[in-house]
């Protein structure tokens, strides 16, 4: 079987590599790829946006199942040109991938199916907004309804950072057009727990848990990135918060979709808050999580292809999700700066540390080859990910091995999965 993956990132890497473990593959293409993918798949150079380039490389090689990795693509519609052209392709429609292109979409669709989130009113107009938030009770959440790199969300602690948020998103347009129309929703707090779910229109079956570290210093200091580490599972996501969270959230949002008639097949990525009332949506993805992903799939048992190919299917009923009973934790590797300003091209020592070494993964992120060495070439570089009997050991194993890499202007946190210290 051949399969195109879709996507240059870490996330991509990681499925890349768990694609390349089945037993039914014998070929993988990634597109564009990244000088880790480059291992395990021939890469070309197709943006992730062009749908016909794309269609038309995987009908060349006569590719058997294509996967999306990123949400652009996801929300523009590339899938509905491979299922257009008869091609199976993982990864939602773009009628259903707007359950992430707007927010204002999901929350409308929260409040209509009685799904657990946070109280919110939605604006297209600044005046508007600033007049509601002139009564509203503080600290408060602004969210650009469209897709911002996961940055359009400010929390803003007093009502001069809400009005500037407003000027930030709505006027000054940081996030272009995805500002346009904004949501206010009421700031919660609790644990944050990500939790992806494969989806076959129908049905939903969620992964093991994880944790995602969003800014960008210690102690959750810092601005917002894509993410700096994750660990999985979650110690906070007990069985009693699975059981409520299968019934009244991710079943919930399925069947509301189906209503809608925007059946979601390929992954639904719950981002959650364990709030003192409950578990509450803080926000949908309609993709697996970067870097969550590269602590998830290490977990899992079943091959992927079959647990994919299921969902395009529609008979997903038919598979047991299995996942190893350890920890896994992922370290990402920056390049200092990020995410404002970073440099790049800095040679990277040390990758070959990782061959044939048991329960240890370097997921490239932003790499590329150059005169024959493997540079870097993003604010997130590489993602250091380590299993482990426990989170504990794992966390161990994954920080020893970041040691192993070098290059110029390396930078991490020091305190992924220190959440993990409160439990015990
Ligand atoms: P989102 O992209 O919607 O997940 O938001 C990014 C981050 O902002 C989340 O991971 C939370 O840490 C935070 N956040 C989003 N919405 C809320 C909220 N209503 N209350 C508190 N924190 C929030
Ligand atoms: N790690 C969060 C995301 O993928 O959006």
């Amino acid at each position: 079987m051949k399969v195109l993956v879709v996507g240059g990132g870490g996330r991509e890497h990681a499925i890349v590599r768990k694609v390349s473990e089945s037993k039914r593959v014998d070929k993988i293409y990634a597109a564009p790829g990244n000088a880790g993918i480059a291992e395990l798949a021939e890469c070309v150079d197709i943006s992730v946006m062009d749908a016909e380039k794309l269609v038309a490389f995987a009908k060349e090689k006569g590719v058997d199942f294509t996967i999306i990795g990123p949400d652009d693509p996801l929300v523009a519609g590339v899938a509905d040109a491979f299922t257009e052209a008869g091609m199976k392709v993982f990864g939602p429609s773009k009628k259903a991938a707007i359950l992430e292109g707007s927010k204002a979409f999901s929350k409308d669709l929260m409040k209509k199916y009685n799904i657990p989130s946070a109280a919110y009113e939605t604006f297209d107009n600044a005046d508007a907004a600033i007049e509601y938030l002139e009564t509203a009770k503080m600290p408060i959440v602004l969210k650009a309804d469209g897709l911002a790199l996961g940055k359009g969300v400010l929390i803003c602690n007093n009502l001069d950072e809400a009005k500037a948020g407003v000027k930030t998103l709505m006027l000054d347009k940081q996030f272009g057009s995805a500002g346009d129309r904004i949501v206010i929703e009421e700031f919660m707090t609790g644990r944050e727990v990500s939790v992806l779910c494969f989806c076959d229109g129908t049905h939903i079956k969620p992964m093991t848990s994880a944790q995602d570290h969003k800014r960008a210093k210690d102690g959750d200091q810092g601005l917002n990135t894509g993410g700096m580490g994750t660990f999985s599972p979650s110690p906070f996501y007990t069985d009693d918060v699975d059981k409520f969270c299968k019934e009244h959230i991710y079943q919930a949002t399925m069947d509301a979709m189906k209503a809608e008639g925007r059946d979601f097949t390929g992954v639904m990525f719950c981002g959650l808050m364990l709030t003192e009332d409950g578990p509450k949506v803080l926000e949908y993805n309609a993709r697996f999580g970067d870097p969550e992903t590269q602590v998830v799939l290490p977990r899992m048992k079943n091959d992927i292809i079959d647990v994919m190919e299921a969902c395009v299917d529609g008979r997903l009923s038919d598979i047991e999700l299995e996942f190893e009973d350890n920890a896994a934790v992922c370290v990402v590797l920056a390049s200092d700066g990020y995410p404002e300003s970073y440099e790049k091209g800095k040679v990277i020592e040390g990758l070959e540390r990782f061959d044939g070494v048991d329960g240890y993964y370097c997921f490239h992120a932003g790499t590329k080859l150059s005169d024959g060495r493997i540079v870097t070439n993003g604010g997130r570089v590489l993602g250091i990910t380590a299993t482990g009997e426990n989170l504990k050991k794992a966390r161990a194993n994954a920080y020893a091995a970041t040691e192993w890499i070098s290059f110029e202007n390396k930078y991490m946190r020091h305190d992924i999965g220190k959440a993990i210290d409160d439990i015990e």
